[in-house]
């Protein structure tokens, strides 16, 4: 008379009951850190558009390492903003470059901590191009392929686990992988940007990397918001050029993506990018009062991770890791 006999909400009377059945968890080794890097000494510059989120220079990352380690965060993802740009980023791939020495001295003080490095040219070209660029102002993408190989290159040497690479440039997996093999640096790994869309939710990060395109948009080379198959497409090139690990960005309005690449490629190690805006709006949202700041990240983060990431770059990690 009142329907099967099985009742849902049998499991939901307690907190340990609900523990019985809860289908994914967070921890904050779930979690990845990015940090920007700036010239110069002691000094933290804070990031407008994220608030919380402020700029180190090179000297001050052992400390936040340290406490990041205590925290329960096992890895970084690092960016670095040159002291000069040029129309070849030619500082990108400089040996005593900021990254380089960021990666270094992550490393020299906390060497358990996972170190990932963003290699693309946006940050450091005048033009704020994830690549080099024509008289025209179109993209040359097989030139830039041979930069990118000198990135990852100097990156591994100072000590990356794991390069990526943002700039959506076709091949750029097959091309770092020759590069770094070639060094001898086989056990430096590949997380790819695979899955890059041209979204709206990157301001506040082009105020924190100073890299915000100069003329034009990044539509030629990063993904139509309005596409789902062509992500797909993206992911299997990426695997087949031998990248370890693939990355979805933006994550919050691309849950869709992240649930078919983990259906379609099930065994892909895949990373999402909670990205700058994303921070930002909730961020906004709880100054005002408007939403429960750590509720809503963890039940965003959550989102994230039951969609089928492994693994999440949030600007939140920091903090939220001290809730887990
Ligand atoms: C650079 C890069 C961007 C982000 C990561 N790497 C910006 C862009 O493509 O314009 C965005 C990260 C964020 O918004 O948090 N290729």
């Amino acid at each position: 008379m009142f329907g099967p006999a099985t009742r849902p909400r049998r499991l939901r009377r307690t907190a340990a009951i609900r523990a019985w059945v809860r289908e994914t968890a967070l921890a904050p080794s779930d979690l990845t850190y990015p940090l920007f890097v700036e010239p110069g000494r002691d000094t933290r510059t804070p990031i407008a558009a994220m608030p919380g989120q402020t700029r180190f220079t090179v000297d001050l990352l052992g400390t936040v390492v340290k406490e990041l380690r205590t925290r329960g965060i096992e890895s970084v993802l690092l960016f670095g903003l040159p002291a000069a740009k040029d129309a070849q980023g030619s500082e990108s791939y400089a040996a005593a470059g900021i990254a380089q020495q960021a990666v270094r001295a992550v490393k020299d003080a906390e060497p358990a901590m996972a170190v990932i490095t963003d290699v693309c040219l946006c940050s450091y070209t005048d033009h704020g191009h994830c690549g080099l660029v024509n008289a025209r102002g179109d993209i040359l993408n097989d030139a830039t392929l041979a930069v990118l190989q000198r990135i990852a290159v100097s990156h591994a040497d100072a000590g990356a686990d794991a390069v990526a690479p943002s700039g959506m440039m076709d091949n750029m997996v097959s091309a770092l992988r020759a590069a770094l093999d070639e060094r001898q640096r086989q056990d430096t790994a590949i997380l790819s940007y695979a899955v890059k869309y041209a979204s709206a939710f990157y301001g506040p990060f082009r105020e924190a990397a100073a890299g915000a395109p100069r003329f034009g948009d990044r539509s030629t080379y990063q993904m139509d918001p309005a596409n789902r198959r062509e992500a797909l497409k993206e992911a299997q090139l990426d695997l087949a050029q031998g990248a370890d690990m693939i990355m979805v960005k933006p994550a919050l309005a691309y849950l869709d993506v992240i649930r078919e690449i983990r259906a379609q490629a099930p065994s892909a190690p895949l990373f999402a990018y909670n990205v700058s805006g994303e921070y930002a709006m909730l961020k906004a949202a709880a100054q005002q009062g408007w939403l429960d700041e750590q509720a809503a990240v963890l039940e965003i983060l959550g989102s994230v991770k039951r969609a089928g990431a492994d693994q999440i770059v949030t600007y939140h990690a920091a903090d939220i890791a001290i809730a887990l």
